[in-house]
């Protein structure tokens, strides 16, 4: 299959393009290198680019005779969306619009969008399913459900079939920690968590104990990263059977507190971890994990991969890689020659 997918640079897209790759799918990434990184792609052509240059997707689209796109191209950042809402309507909202009016101009059929299970804010009922109100609490949650129902306006109108999935806390690195998430830019938990096992700081603060759980702490459904990118690959197939469009969870359907992954960072690290509690981080719910029932059903995806898994694979990653996609083992690849600003990397 020939995939365009945009964001293909970062954390979950670099996987998801690895994964497609390896199956021997066609792809062409489109990326502006905002947030991702050559170094994570190896030898996978890249335009860098934006998503918004209308002209430029539909060039490319055309020129690479795409068959689908995996859309992954947004600010994720919750805390920064709070404080810049322009920018997160403009590049995810915006910027998504322009895509989809450029894959409707090449006739692009099959559409795979990660969205993001910010969009229930903190769900009335747990676990979470895909009927649940629809109740962002940050302009980052808000702009996924803008985009979720803009893609059923292009259904009809377009006949442009689309898979959102909805991830909950992404987390993980590559088994044999050939590829991660770099820690600087990451404000979440368990990068936090293994910056301290790693000595890079102190302690890491547990943002609220007085929560109503099991141990006073807020609990997530944190899915590994390679489950995520199988979960696109399989949504990518069951369009190109000419499969219905749905919106689905990609979660484990378990949920762990803060304290339990602080202790099993400890047990998987060999590490002491040094913990200080603080006051609710605002906006933070107190539990949220997901009903994943309906993604078995349409797509017979279920997650493969645990919290011990996403420990270990992403210590092996930092480990190896303590700057991430900027350490020294990545500086030849950034060299490679570019024909121009939006010019394929070979
Ligand atoms: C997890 C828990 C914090 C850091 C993320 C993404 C969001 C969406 C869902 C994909 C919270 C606590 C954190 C720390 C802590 N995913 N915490 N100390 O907020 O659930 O949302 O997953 O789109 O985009 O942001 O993830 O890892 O920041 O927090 O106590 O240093 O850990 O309060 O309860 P979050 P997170």
């Amino acid at each position: 299959m020939r995939v365009l997918v945009t964001g293909g640079a970062g954390y979950v897209g670099s996987h998801t393009v690895d994964a497609l790759r390896r199956r021997g799918d066609d792809v062409l990434v489109l990326d502006s290198l905002g947030h991702g990184h050559r170094a994570a792609l190896g030898d996978v052509p890249l335009v860098v680019g934006d998503i918004a240059d209308e002209g430029l997707v539909a060039r490319l689209l055309a020129e690479h005779g795409s068959q689908a796109i995996v859309h992954f191209a947004a600010h994720k950042r919750v805390d920064e969306s709070l404080e810049a809402p322009g920018r997160y309507f403009a590049n995810n909202v915006a910027g998504s619009l322009a895509l989809l009016r450029a894959a409707v101009t090449a006739g692009i059929g099959r559409f795979v969008f990660s969205s993001t299970c910010a969009v229930y804010g903190a769900p009335a009922r747990l676990p979470v399913d895909e009927s649940a109100a629809i109740a962002p609490e940050n302009p980052y949650g808000a702009s996924k459900a803008m985009v979720e129902q803009m893609l059923g306006w292009f259904e009809r109108a377009h006949g442009l079939r689309s898979i959102s999935l909805r991830y909950f806390n992404a987390a993980g690195a590559a088994l044999d920690g050939s590829n991660g998430e770099d820690w600087e830019g990451a404000q979440n938990l368990i990068p936090a968590v293994l910056r301290v096992a790693a000595g890079r700081r102190p302690e890491v603060q547990v943002f609220g104990i007085d929560y109503d759980t099991a141990d006073g702490t807020a609990v997530r459904d944190y899915v590994h990263v390679l489950d995520l990118a199988r979960g696109h690959l399989a949504a990518l197939d069951h369009l190109a059977v000419g499969g219905a469009s749905a919106t689905l969870n990609l979660g484990t359907g378990q949920g762990a507190s803060v304290r339990q992954v602080v202790a099993a960072a400890t047990r998987i690290t060999g590490r002491s971890i040094a913990a200080v509690d603080q006051p609710r981080r605002p906006g933070d719910p107190p539990a949220v994990w997901a009903d994943p029932s309906r993604a078995a059903a349409t797509l017979g995806w279920r997650a493969e991969l645990g919290l011990d898994d996403i420990l270990a694979s992403a210590w092996r990653w930092h480990e190896a890689h303590p700057e991430g996609h900027l350490g020294p083992e990545w500086s030849a690849t950034l060299t490679a020659p570019t024909t121009a600003s939006t010019g394929v990397h070979p």
